[in-house]
């Protein structure tokens, strides 16, 4: 039959001619969609007499699989030139400069603060917070601070003046030390207390080792039957992750803090190396931290029984951490916001402390 043949050859020229996807769709939906003119001669089959089938089945199958090749083929040649057109058009130039990589990072005080969490997390302690402005009872009063003590005076203390009154010095003062958080754990939780506290202290000092402002970390441990030991422990344990050497050791010496009894001050030792010192050894000491026996006044005034509980305290200098283990120098460097300092010593923002990839990796 000369119609399937003709039929065929115009499908295929208009195939050929279409000259956008839409066209090739438009031809599909006419020779093969529901009312598509190929699709009606298959219809035909059906109402043959098995001989015409035989002839004429494999003639008009024939017609729709040239169709179907025909349509295939010229989609994937529009969408192959499509794509080239695209590649040419969507050229990226890889000389031109690069976008800002992103501005900003991490203060080494967090960042020390971020890995003292860690390291001490892993340790079972939480982590307890307490205001800046503190009133007096909390900040000397409960850590067994007598009136007379001189830490006491004006000359350390920022007070500020009570309103109404003469006096500048009133009840409400900067926090001096991180310890009131001691006094605010005890009295609000239940022994056993595994806590360390991190955060800003107030001090009326500045010099190249001391700014106004800076930051501490208390540790407090209270339960049944805590002794020396558990401290130096502790302190050893946290010290070596935090500097991330097996060999730091530790020398205790005797010392006095209101509300510590025994008190004592945690020496570190170092090691000469290139004229630097370096962490590590026993070569000479560097003063690092105070610690101590909880006071059992202290217990008592914050309503525990000192015979039922004992427990250990300590007190560290953040930003002294940070200068020990990252070698800065000068404190005030710290709080500056000089953004050449920041860019050298601070981390990128991404730079999460954890135990397993070394905390200051
Ligand atoms: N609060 C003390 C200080 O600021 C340090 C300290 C804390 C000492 C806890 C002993 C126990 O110097």
């Amino acid at each position: 039959m000369t119609d399937i043949a003709q039929l065929q050859a115009e499908a295929l020229g208009a195939i050929g001619a279409a000259a956008s996807l839409d066209t090739v769709e438009a031809e599909r939906v006419r020779l093969l969609g529901k009312q598509g003119q190929v699709t009606a001669l298959l219809k035909t089959l059906g109402g043959m007499t098995p001989e015409q089938r035989q002839s004429e089945g494999p003639r008009i199958n024939g017609l729709r699989e040239a169709v179907s090749a025909a349509i295939a083929a010229r989609k994937a040649a529009l969408e192959g030139a499509a794509l080239e057109a695209r590649l040419a058009a969507e050229r990226v130039d890889l000389s031109l400069p690069a976008p800002d990589t992103p501005r900003g990072s991490v203060h080494p005080v967090s960042q020390v603060m971020d890995e003292l969490a860690e390291i001490f997390a892993d340790m079972g302690f939480a982590v307890a917070t307490g205001p800046e402005i503190e009133d007096d009872w909390h900040n000397f009063t409960a850590l067994n601070i007598p009136e007379t003590h001189p830490a006491r005076a004006m000359h350390d203390t920022f007070y500020f003046p009570d309103p109404g009154s003469e006096s500048a010095a009133g009840s409400k003062l900067l926090r001096t030390h991180t310890s009131p958080v001691q006094i605010r754990t005890m009295q609000s939780q239940q022994p056993p207390i595994r806590i360390i506290a991190p955060g800003r202290v107030y001090r009326s000092d500045s010099d190249a080792t001391h700014t106004p402002m800076f930051h501490q970390i208390e540790g407090l441990v209270i339960d049944r039957g805590i002794h020396l030991g558990h401290l130096k422990w502790t302190l050893e344990t946290f010290l070596k992750a935090f500097f991330e050497r097996d060999d730091i050791v530790l020398r205790l010496r005797p010392s006095y803090f209101p509300f510590t009894e025994p008190s004592a001050e945690v020496d570190v030792g170092f090691t000469w190396t290139n004229g630097r010192r370096i962490l590590g050894g026993s070569e000479g000491w560097m003063e690092l931290l105070g610690s101590g026996m909880v006071h059992p006044r202290v217990i008592r005034a914050c309503g525990l029984d000192p015979d039922e509980y004992s427990g250990f305290a300590f007190g560290v200098g953040v930003d002294r951490l940070a200068m020990l283990k990252y070698g800065m120098d000068d404190l005030r460097a710290f709080f500056d916001g000089d953004l050449r300092w920041l860019r050298h010593y601070g981390f990128a923002a991404l730079d999460v402390p954890t135990l397993s990839g070394g905390v200051g990796a």
